[in-house]
């Protein structure tokens, strides 16, 4: 989507469960609101009625009752989740905002079931570019974790019962992150992307991720590319 001054500015949070998206995401929409930015906050699966609807589903303990959703359709699910949050609800809040902030968006799906579950890569870029459109993100910020650092976290804080840690491999761990690392690498996104190491406690990434992001978004006011420089 071509940067304009009448859109907000889109920022999506990627990492591997147990990152700490979800904190540091609150803590930018503090930091932002109390700069008197309009923020909307999002996640994904999810965002819309229906994407919540299909988060249910996806997130319903399938390998307990024996059965399992195939790659194929668990890639289709967040696909037509993701279809449905920027057509009903994306398209909308980034007219509304200053900011909007997207917790996991499609490189989620390029890591999880192009790398995680070895799905075809190009088949993925290809239905991803028909479920989005033309939203793309204005930034990335990237919190890189190693995964056991991540399953300990995730263990200290959620009940095992909702650990996703416990139902996939370590190989598969390890494939989600390289492809996060190999994706957030290419030249193309290099250039949207901060890179965090999210291994430091929330406060020392908050004020990392705080650093970069602001110099983004001046640098986006420089070059006309958003709306916040209205505020000033
Ligand atoms: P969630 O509880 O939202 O995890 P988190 O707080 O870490 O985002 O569950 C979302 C899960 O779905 C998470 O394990 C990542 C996975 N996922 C995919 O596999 N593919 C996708 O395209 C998306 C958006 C999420």
């Amino acid at each position: 989507m071509e940067a304009s001054r009448n859109r907000a500015f889109f920022i999506c949070v990627e990492g591997i469960d147990g990152s700490g998206k979800s904190t540091q995401i609150e803590y930018l929409r503090e930091h932002f609101e109390s700069r008197g930015l309009q923020v909307a906050c999002f996640r994904e699966p999810g965002g819309s009625q229906i994407g919540e609807a299909i988060r249910t589903l996806l997130k319903r303990d399938w390998h307990s009752t024996g059965v399992d959703l195939c790659p194929e359709s668990e890639f289709l699910l967040f696909s037509a989740s993701r279809a449905q949050f920027c057509r009903e609800v994306l398209a909308p809040a980034m007219a509304d905002n200053d900011l909007v902030i997207c917790d996991r968006y499609y490189p989620s799906s390029l890591a999880y079931q192009g790398f995680g579950r070895n799905l075809d890569r190009q088949m993925i870029e290809s239905i991803t570019r028909f479920a989005i459109a033309e939203f793309e993100a204005d930034c990335y910020v990237y919190l890189d974790l190693d995964f056991r650092a991540a399953r300990e976290r995730m263990l200290s804080t959620r009940s095992a019962a909702e650990d996703r840690f416990d139902w996939e491999t370590e190989a598969f761990w390890t494939r989600v992150l390289s492809g996060y690392r190999a994706f957030f690498r290419t030249p193309e996104l290099m250039k949207r992307t901060i890179w965090i190491d999210a291994a430091a406690d929330a406060l020392s990434v908050r004020r990392e991720i705080l650093l970069a992001l602001d110099r983004r978004l001046d640098e986006a006011e420089d070059a006309g590319q958003s709306r916040l420089c209205d505020k000033e």
